[in-house]
């Protein structure tokens, strides 16, 4: 239930209930191929809606008798991080904790480091101790052990790895995705739901024949919302009286590349500021401060790049279609196309320019970026 007066829109977490825009066709697709123990890879942009998207996949499970997990791995740099992400996902479940002492005694008896430390086993903190003290071989063997006790963990298992791409960017010549590969075969209660939002090492992964986890999922690209989006924004803003035409969000769809949690920010921004009536006008002045907002960052990252690098960042953000085109090369004071398409290279190893598009066009991973770019620079 809602509150009067709250706010209806939700941003930057994930989101459920009344600030969900349910994808039944996805989520359909996505359960059937987990039912019959068929891994799925879900590729998406970030900021698009995956964690919510698993996340009420996950209750759909649980509801159904599936014992699920949820293991974050956005942040890891080492195996250790991995081991403890994949502890902590077990550990923020009430009924499996039984579980996860059961195996840390076990893990005591064939890791003597970790016997000190399990007198005082009360909660996070000696544990996280109690980690930093194994070797890197003792991590590497506890996270076989753990991955091994997933398929103990319930009749039907479904376990979801968000932000996956990750184990392909430790540097352990495939370690771990070898590892996981083993598992995803062996354990046969358990099915897996990896998302990742950087395309190219997920296809990469999947799709080259000497890498572990070729061909070892479903891949599905995570689709955007179509014209059912609008309908539930002006919905929510409804809610609270206010009124909204669907003109305004189409427009602001656009501008910040169809992605969700950028349009929830605007309209909550809009809703903020007491708007009454919500037109394409109102929602480019919203849409203004937000981006800069952001400025700082963005000077920021921009002071990280090299010359060329900023000249064909600028280009990117204003030409849509093109690039290499001798005029527009020209206008960006950019010496040559090999010279473009390097410093477009850089800027997608960076993480600012995304992978889409091929030659002769380009996307920005924020578009907000884009668009402040384009309110700062003229060409
Ligand atoms: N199904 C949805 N319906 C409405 N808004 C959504 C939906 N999915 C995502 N969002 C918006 O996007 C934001 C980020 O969602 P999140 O699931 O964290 O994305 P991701 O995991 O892809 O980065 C949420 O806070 C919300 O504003
Ligand atoms: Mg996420």
């Amino acid at each position: 239930m809602e509150k009067v007066n709250s706010n209806p829109f939700k941003f930057g977490n994930p989101v459920e209930g009344d600030y969900y825009l349910a994808r039944p066709e996805l989520h359909a697709a996505v359960k059937q191929f987990l039912q019959n123990r068929i891994h799925v890879v879900l590729m998406g942009p970030r900021r698009f809606g995956k964690t919510s998207f698993v996340l009420s996949l996950l209750r759909d499970f649980e509801k159904e008798g599936y014992t699920c997990l949820l293991v974050d791995i956005f942040n890891i740099t080492s195996h250790r991080d991995f081991l403890r992400q994949l502890l902590r996902a077990i550990r923020l479940k009430e009924g499996l904790k039984g579980k996860l002492r059961g195996w840390l005694k076990k893990l005591a008896t064939c890791v003597p480091k970790v016997t000190a430390d399990l007198d005082t086993f009360s909660g996070s903190s000696s544990f996280g101790l109690t980690l930093g003290k194994l070797g890197e071989e003792d991590v590497k063997e506890a996270i076989q052990d753990l991955l091994e006790v997933l398929s103990s963990l319930g009749k039907k298992v479904v376990v979801a790895v968000d932000e996956f791409q990750k184990v392909s960017e430790i540097d352990d010549q495939g370690w771990l995705e070898a590892t996981l590969r083993t598992h995803l075969q062996r354990l046969k209660n358990v099915s897996f739901l990896l998302t990742g939002s950087r395309k190219d090492l997920i296809l990469e992964m999947l799709n080259n024949p000497s890498r572990p986890l070729y061909r070892s999922c479903q891949t599905i690209e995570f689709p955007a919302f179509g014209p059912e989006f609008v309908d539930w924004i002006v919905g929510r803003f409804k809610t609270i009286g206010t009124s909204c035409k669907s003109e305004a969000i189409k427009h602001l769809l656009k501008l910040v590349q169809n992605i969700p949690n950028y349009a929830q920010k605007v309209c909550f921004h809009l809703v903020a500021q007491g708007c009454a009536c919500v037109t394409g006008k109102e929602v480019e002045e919203v849409l203004e401060n937000v981006v800069r907002q952001n400025a700082y960052t963005y000077q920021t990252l921009i002071s990280s790049l090299t010359l060329a690098q900023k000249r064909a960042l600028r280009l990117a953000a204003y030409e849509k279609g093109a690039l290499f085109n001798k005029e527009v090369l020209q206008k960006y004071e950019i010496t040559s196309a090999p010279a473009l398409s390097s410093s477009i290279k850089a800027l997608k190893a960076k993480g600012i320019l995304d992978e889409e598009g091929g030659r002769g066009k380009v996307l920005f991973d924020d578009p907000l970026f884009a668009y402040w770019l384009r309110l700062c620079f003229s060409p």
